[in-house]
């Protein structure tokens, strides 16, 4: 059975490199994992003051599409060394109400994305310390730090044969990993 993983980018940009390098990874993907993007742009802003009467309903819709997922594949760029606001705002609202978050035990991977050197090292990291308080078992290795993705694609198409082997190993290895912590 293949394990179903969502794919939430952290980029709200038409062109954004950080979402063509998942759309490569989910075609890269082995059959055992069956990836779905899952928009966050629509999310209100978290405020734990709308959790009780009313809560936005699109934060219900994403609670409820988030729990047919048994693991997470997050891209995330890098905004001024840490994880854009609208992939932090997605992870806060799927981790409430308190005893309920959408997040706990899912397995995950992480790979970020930057034109610049560093391949947003910084933001894979700071997401990395969310995973921990929820409970999330995220890939180690091999660490994704996406560099120079300018120069990566023409169009949408990834035309760097080293960055393509190194997309398949990453992703086979988290079908893996993914079959390993699945329930
Ligand atoms: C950036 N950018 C950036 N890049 C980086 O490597 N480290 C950083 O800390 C930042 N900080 C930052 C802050 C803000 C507010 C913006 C808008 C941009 C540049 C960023 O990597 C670049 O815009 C990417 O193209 C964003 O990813 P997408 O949208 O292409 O996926």
């Amino acid at each position: 059975m293949a394990r179903k993983i969502a794919v939430l980018v952290g980029s709200l940009r038409k062109d954004s490199f950080t979402r063509k390098v998942a759309k490569a990874l989910v075609q890269l993907a082995p059959p055992t994992l069956e990836l779905e993007f899952v928009e966050i742009g629509e999310l209100p802003l978290y405020n734990q003051d709308l959790e009780t009467d009313n809560p936005p309903p699109t934060w219900t819709e994403f609670r409820q599409t988030m729990a047919k997922f048994d693991g997470v594949l997050f891209a995330t760029p890098e905004y001024n060394r840490s994880v854009p606001a609208c992939l932090k705002n997605a992870i806060d609202v799927g981790s409430r109400p308190y005893g309920h978050s959408i997040w706990n035990g899912k397995p995950a991977a992480v790979v970020s994305v930057s034109p610049g050197n560093l391949g947003g090292f910084g933001a894979n990291h700071h997401l990395r310390q969310s995973l921990v308080f929820l409970n999330m078992p995220a890939m180690q290795m091999p660490e994704a730090y996406v560099g120079g993705a300018a120069k990566l694609f023409d169009g949408d198409n990834l035309v760097n044969d080293d960055t393509r082997k190194f997309l398949q190993t990453f992703i086979d290895t988290f079908a893996a990993w993914a079959e390993r912590h699945a329930d």
